[in-house]
Formats: structure tokens, C-alpha cells, sequence
């Protein structure tokens, strides 16, 4: 089978205009009507090719029963953004702030890392300095204008961010400097140059402690990335000079010496810990500073903005996959193998990964926390009952529970079957002449394995969900375009499977990036089906209801918004590769 570009876009157009299409029957209404209509004096009409095109009706101006009518005349439309207060421009400040250091300088603080580059200091320092100021600027607002959220998480989630960007930034340094005295220490020895400063508390002999060993191999990466880097950036000479006075004092570098282990975890889980911690603020500010979430409405929002953010990361993740993303794992559909040899250079992952067998793949992972989250929930369902009957709503849902069990359990049982079959096709496709000899205990994995069950669980759910009813036509109509773009992505992934199983690629180019087109529109599918699945909230639906907005709007804007954040995704990882052929010359 063989999948063209303009086949997949076709086909998903097909879809997409299916189940989107409601727009249009409501003008061919409108058009039916205007035939109708008695020729009047024509003196005093302006002239129009149509009847007035209404996007929807502000919902005081339909007819409304006494009740309803009462709750929306007292719709109060004021938010933290819409208040007539002299401070407003410090939350203008705080959110363009937060944006430039969040948005488009922190996936330059992780390429940096990740290519271990000199200018990871320097641009971190400005990423986290403009943090700093950002939350300063929203706490002078926040104190200075009335309080219309009592309690509300985002200023304790501004609180949190000031702390851990401090924190972040304390253990990139010292990593930084355990790293930098490291390398020195072993360029010295190889040099054959004593150490520059006798007193400087790292004795040759040090070399040879366990430490030393365990990262002789990281250090020599570090000692040709230190030359490289001094290359692409003479701008750093003088955090040189700084490294070079601090690794003197001595409780400072005894310090490093002892924690260089405990450091290095510390450094990176703060830092993608920081990553996350942003994927989690920006929702919490959207629905906080629209005064979302009060009360017992809390749950709905906390349902909705959860399991669609859900979808949303592993829409990120996909994208990031196809970008090339966890290559060294074959995660970015690509053949990869690990030697006995470079296991004590990788991360912890790749080091745990049994001799001989396959890599662990990402539909096992995925797999794996279905059934975890679908064991677990099975408990809580039944916890949040005790002895209590069983109603018919309980059962549908602890069944979606079981479901999540039972696909969990035939994907994790479905991934250890393709083991065999996995690795016979790596053998198949891969010459011998690319791998390394005499190495029985290779891990091996072709990138992907046709396993459907996660894919499965996330179809299931997107219908399920979306077929739960909805008290009016707006919001059920936005429930079917997340539950349908879920839907659309599932059979996507599936096609990447079929794809690659019959790839015609061979030779070196099975180990780069697979890059199949089919995992854009997966990509795509999520990230969206996860911005409308946090739109479909009962408050945001309100919201849209008031101001007469029709379902086109959710979708129109979230593809808007997508493409757009695709587009700076996508930029980002291509700069990366640039970066590193750059860092590699
Ligand atoms: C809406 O709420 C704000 C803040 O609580 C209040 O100042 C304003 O008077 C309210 N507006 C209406 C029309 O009730």
C-alpha cells in the first residue's frame, strides 16, 4: 500500500468536511427564506446579493424561558483581563514576559543542554531572569486590583514557578561547573599538563575514583563538545575565568566532587520538571484569569482541561517524534541499536534495557500506563462507592475503566508477542556491515511495532466522550469535533504502522528519522482534539453562548492556533539540527 501526501490531505478533508458541515445548512436556510420574500418598494432598499449573514446570536436576543432569563441577565462578563484598573498593564507585562521566557526562549535553554553548548548558561540566565521579573510584575498586579478569585491556584502556581525557576537555575549551574571541572580534570590528564593550580582540591589521583570512572566516557564528550563550542561562541572566554576561580575554592569543589551524581539527577529533573510545570501553568492562567473553575464548577473544568491536556502532550509528543525527538530509542521511527559498549555512556533508559533483546518500544510505554491508569481507576471508581448500589451511571463509568485495563493488558501482552518479530525485522532489513561485530548483546528495535491498542484506547475514548449528552446543541456539537478529530488521528497513527511495515527504505537511512507524513496528521489530530476537548468546558461553552458564537469558532480558531504552534514546533527542531551540524564541524 502506498500512501501519498495528496491522499492523506484529501482523505482527511473528506472527513474533517463531513462532521464540520453545519455551518452552511443553516445559510441555505436563510437563502430558501429570502426567495420568499414579497417584492417590496425598491426606492428605499440598498441593494444586496445576500440576506444579512449572522454568525450566530447573542443568546439575550433569542427567546429565553423566565428562568433563563434571569441567569443571563446577571452574566457578569468581568475577568482579571477585562478590569478598568491603572495596573492592568502589569498583568500586560506579566503574560508578554512569561510568553518570550516560557514559549520562545526555554526550547533554546533545552537545545543548548541538549547539545551541551556554552551558551546554555548565558541564554538560561536571560530565560530565567525575565521569569523572575514576570512574576514580579503579576504579584504588583495581583495585590493591587480586587480580589475576584478568592484562593484562585494561579498566583500559587506564579509562587511555585519564582521558586522553581530559582531552583532550576541553581542546579544548572552547579552542573555546569561539576561538568566544567570534570572535563578539565581529564583534559589535563590526557595533556599529560598538571592540573593548573596545585591547591585546587582536585588531585590527578581523583581520576580514579568510582565517579570518574562511571562518566570517563561522558567527560570525553564533554572535552570534544568544550572544543567544539569554542568554536561556535568566543562571547563565553570569560565564564571561563569564572569556572576557573570557582572550582578553586575549596568547599565549593569538594561539594561538586562528592554530589557530582546527585547534582547531575537534580539538574535534569528540574529542568524538564520546569518544562512541565509550564505546560501546566499556561491552562491554569487561561481559566484563572477568566475566573473558571469557581466552585463546585471546578470539577467540570478540572475534567476537561485534565484528560484533554492529555491528548494535547501526546499530541507534542508525536510532533516532537516525528521532529526527530528520542532517536538513540528509536522513538522517532527509526532503527536504532544499542552495544554493550556505548550502554554506560546513555541514559538511564537505554542503560536498563535488557542485553540481547529488543528496545523497550513507546507503544509498550504507552500501553504500560493504560493499563496502570486503568487498574487504578478501577479501584478509585469502586472506592468512591462503598457498599453503595450500583447505578447504571457508575457502571458506564468503571466500564470505561475496564477498558482501559483490558486494551492496557492486550498492548503490554500484544508487545511482548512482536518481540521476536521486531528484532527479525531489524535483522532482515539492517546489513551486517553496520553493526558492530561480535556483539550478542545488542539491543536492537525497528522504531515502531504494529501494535493498535493504544491507538485503539484513544479512538474508543474520543467516541465514548464525545457521545456524552449535552444539555444544548452548542456544546454537544463541540464535543463531536474533539471526539471526531481523536477519532481521525487513531486511524492515522494505524496508517504509519502500514507504512512502515512496508517502507522502502534500506541501507544508513533506516537509522534517521522515519519522518512518515501520516504522523503530522496524528499530530495535528491531538493537539487540536486536545485544544477543543479543554474548550468544551461548561463555562468556556457559556462564554461562547452569551456572545453568540457559533461551534465554527472553536474550530476555526483552535486549527488557527495549531497550525501556528506546529509551525514554531517544527522551527524549533529544525534550528536544532542546524545547531548541531553546526556544533559537530
Ligand atoms: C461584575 O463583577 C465585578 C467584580 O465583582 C463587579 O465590580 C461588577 O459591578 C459586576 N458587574 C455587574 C454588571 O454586575
Amino acid at each position: 500500500m502506498k500512501l501519498t501526501p495528496l491522499a492523506a490531505v484529501t482523505l482527511l478533508g473528506i472527513l474533517l468536511d463531513s462532521s464540520l458541515a453545519h455551518e452552511h445548512d443553516g445559510m441555505m436556510d436563510m437563502d430558501a427564506g429570502a426567495l420568499d420574500t414579497p417584492s417590496a418598494d425598491l426606492t428605499s432598499v440598498t441593494p444586496m446579493p445576500w440576506p444579512e449573514h449572522k454568525h450566530g446570536v447573542p443568546i439575550l436576543e433569542t427567546k429565553l424561558t423566565p428562568s433563563q432569563q434571569l441567569y443571563w441577565n446577571s452574566y457578569n462578563t468581568t475577568t482579571y483581563f477585562t478590569l478598568n484598573s491603572d495596573y492592568q498593564s502589569y498583568l500586560t507585562w506579566h503574560l508578554v514576559s512569561l510568553t518570550i521566557s516560557a514559549f520562545f526562549l526555554y526550547p533554546f535553554v533545552l537545545i543548548f543542554n541538549n547539545l551541551q553548548s556554552n551558551l546554555f548558561i548565558p541564554v538560561l540566565s536571560v530565560q530565567a531572569g525575565l521569569s523572575v521579573l514576570s512574576c514580579i510584575s503579576y504579584s504588583i498586579f495581583i495585590t493591587n486590583v480586587p480580589d475576584l478569585y478568592p484562593g484562585m491556584a494561579y498566583s500559587k502556581m506564579v509562587t511555585g514557578l519564582f521558586v522553581l525557576t530559582l531552583l532550576q537555575f541553581t542546579f544548572a549551574l552547579l552542573n555546569s561547573l561539576s561538568r566544567w571541572t570534570n572535563a578539565h580534570k581529564i583534559s589535563g590528564l590526557f595533556s599529560s599538563i598538571p592540573s593548573e593550580d596545585p591547591e585546587d582540591g582536585f588531585a590527578l589521583d581523583d581520576i580514579h575514583s568510582p565517579a570518574a570512572t562511571l562518566y570517563d566516557g561522558d567527560s570525553d564528550i564533554e572535552r570534544s563538545s568544550l572544543n567544539n563550542n569554542n568554536k561556535i561562541s568566543k562571547l563565553i572566554n570569560g565564564g571561563d575565568l569564572i569556572f576557573n576561580k570557582l572550582s578553586q575554592i575549596p568547599l565549593l569543589s569538594h561539594f561538586l566532587n562528592s554530589f557530582h551524581f546527585l547534582i547531575i539527577i537534580l539538574f535534569n529533573a528540574s529542568t524538564w520538571g520546569l518544562f512541565l510545570y509550564y505546560l501546566a501553568l499556561f491552562p491554569t492562567m487561561i481559566a484563572c484569569l477568566n475566573l473558571l473553575g469557581d466552585g463546585i464548577k471546578v470539577f467540570n473544568l478540572l475534567a476537561h482541561f485534565i484528560k484533554g491536556g492529555v491528548f494535547f502532550s501526546l499530541g507534542l509528543l508525536s510532533l516532537a517524534r516525528y521532529c526527530g525527538a528520542f532517536e538513540r530509542m528509536g522513538g522517532s521511527w527509526n532503527y536504532s541499536f544499542v552495544s554493550t559498549k556505548e550502554k554506560s555512556n546513555l541514559g538511564l533508559f537505554l542503560r536498563l534495557q535488557k542485553p540481547g533483546s529488543c528496545i523497550t518500544s513507546f507503544e509498550m510505554l504507552e500501553s504500560s500506563l493504560i493499563l496502570f491508569y486503568g487498574c487504578t481507576n478501577v479501584f478509585l471508581e469502586h472506592l468512591s462507592n462503598p457498599g453503595g448500589e450500583w447505578a447504571a451511571k457508575d457502571l458506564q463509568h468503571v466500564s470505561i475503566a475496564f477498558m482501559y485495563f483490558g486494551t492496557g493488558l492486550c498492548g503490554v501482552i500484544t508487545e511482548l508477542k512482536l518481540s521476536n518479530w521486531r528484532k527479525s525485522l531489524f535483522y532482515a532489513n539492517v546489513d551486517n556491515e553496520l553493526l558492530p561485530e561480535n556483539d550478542d548483546k545488542l539491543c536492537v528495535t525497528p522504531g515502531f511495532s504494529p501494535n493498535i491498542f493504544p491507538v485503539f484506547t484513544i479512538f474508543w475514548t474520543g467516541l465514548l466522550m464525545s457521545k456524552h449528552a449535552q444539555p444544548t446543541q452548542l456544546s454537544t456539537d463541540i464535543h463531536v469535533q474533539w471526539g471526531s478529530l481523536l477519532t481521525y488521528g487513531s486511524f492515522f497513527r494505524v496508517f504509519t504502522f502500514i507504512w512502515l511495515s512496508y517502507a522502502p527504505t534500506k541501507g544508513k537511512d533506516l537509522f534517521a528519522p522515519g519522518k512518515p507524513l501520516t504522523e503530522l496528521v496524528t499530530s495535528f489530530c491531538l493537539l487540536c482534539g486536545g485544544l477543543v476537548f479543554m474548550e468544551s468546558t461548561d463555562q468556556f461553552i457559556e462564554a461562547l453562548a452569551y456572545r453568540g458564537f457559533t461551534p465554527m469558532f472553536t474550530i476555526n480558531v483552535s486549527v488557527g492556533i495549531i497550525s501556528l504552534l506546529m509551525a514554531w514546533i517544527i522551527s524549533v527542531f529544525a534550528i536544532k539540527d542546524i545547531l548541531k551540524v553546526k556544533l559537530q564541524n
